[in-house]
C-alpha cells in the first residue's frame, strides 16, 4: 500500500482526535489511576484511543495494533500493517496543566516502522514523517538538528533517571547545558527533533517512543536502548534519543 494512503487518514482522524480533546475540556474528566498514583488514565485517554482503532480497522482491516490502553498484537504477527497508539501522551499533563501533551501513532510495514506522527495537541503542530520521506512540522520540512555535544545544549529526562541515578545519569546530567523535564515523551521527542534540546532519556513503553523513533532517525538523530540491547521488538526500556555527539559521550559516562 502507498504511504499517501495511509497519511492522509492518519491526519485526517488526529485533528478529529484534536477537536474532541480540546472539547473535553469544558468537561468534567473521569481520571483513574493505573501503575501508581501518578500514572493517570481518563475517559478521553480511552475515547480516543477507541476513536483510532476503530477507524483502523475500518479502513484496514488486517492491520494489528499495539494501543496503550487497549488492544496489545504484536509487531512478528502483523501480516502488513501495524500501528502503535499512545492516544493521549502526557496525561498527568492534559489533566493539570490542559497543556503539554500529545496524541501519537507510530505505523510499521511488513515488520518496518515507515510513518511516525506526535501531535501537540495545544500547538496544534503536528511533527510527521518516515522512513525516505522526511520530517515535517505541517507543511514544513524540519532540517536536521545541529550536532551538538553534550556540554553545548540542554538534555531533557524523565524523573526517576536523576532520582535513581540511573545510569549514572547525575554525572551525564552536570555535563550537559542543564536539564529540563516536560512530562509527556512525545513533547519532549519534538524538543530533540527541532533542536531544542539535544537528547532526552527516560524509561518508556513502545507507545511512547514508536513515533519519534522513526522521525528522529530520519533526521540523523540516534535512538538506543540505554543498556545496549536491540530497541525494535517495541518493549519497554530506557531509550536515549540525541545527537550522535552527545550519544557518544552519554555511552562513555555510562561504559565507564
Ligand atoms: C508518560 C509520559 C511521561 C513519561 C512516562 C510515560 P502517558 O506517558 O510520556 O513523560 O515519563 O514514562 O508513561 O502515560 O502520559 O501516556
Ligand atoms: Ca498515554
Ligand atoms: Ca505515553
Amino acid at each position: 500500500m502507498e504511504w499517501q494512503v495511509i497519511d492522509e487518514k492518519i491526519k485526517r482522524w488526529m485533528f478529529e482526535a484534536r477537536e474532541m480533546i480540546l472539547a473535553s475540556f469544558d468537561t468534567k474528566l473521569d481520571i483513574n489511576t493505573k501503575s501508581n498514583r501518578n500514572d493517570l488514565v481518563t475517559n478521553m485517554d480511552k475515547k480516543i484511543e477507541k476513536f483510532y482503532i476503530d477507524h483502523i480497522h475500518e479502513s484496514f482491516p488486517d492491520a494489528k495494533i499495539m494501543g496503550e490502553e487497549s488492544e496489545k498484537d504484536a509487531l512478528q504477527d502483523a501480516d502488513e500493517l501495524f500501528f502503535v497508539i499512545d492516544p493521549i501522551d502526557g496525561t498527568m499533563n492534559f489533566v493539570k496543566q490542559q497543556d503539554n501533551f500529545a496524541s501519537m501513532i507510530a505505523v510499521y510495514q511488513n515488520h518496518q516502522p515507515i510513518l511516525g506522527y506526535i501531535l501537540d495537541i495545544r500547538n496544534n503542530k503536528l511533527y510527521w514523517g518516515g522512513k525516505a520521506i522526511g520530517v515535517y512540522c505541517n507543511f514544513k520540512r524540519l532540517k536536521a538538528p545541529q550536532n551538538l555535544t553534550l556540554r553545548d545544549g540542554l538534555l531533557g529526562a524523565g524523573l526517576p533517571m536523576i532520582l535513581n541515578d540511573e545510569y549514572h545519569f547525575q554525572e551525564i546530567a552536570r555535563e550537559a547545558s542543564g536539564v529540563r523535564m516536560y512530562g509527556s515523551a512525545g513533547i519532549e521527542f519534538i524538543n530533540v527533533l527541532t533542536g531544542k534540546t539535544l537528547g532526552y532519556v527516560s524509561r518508556l513503553h513502545a507507545w511512547d517512543y514508536a513515533a519519534g523513533k522513526i522521525l528522529a532517525e530520519e533526521l540523523g538523530l540516534v535512538v538506543q536502548a540505554i543498556d545496549g540491547t536491540d530497541i525494535d521488538v517495541l518493549s519497554s526500556k530506557v531509550v536515549l534519543v540525541s545527537t550522535r555527539s552527545a550519544n557518544e559521550k552519554i555511552n562513555q559516562i555510562i561504559n565507564a
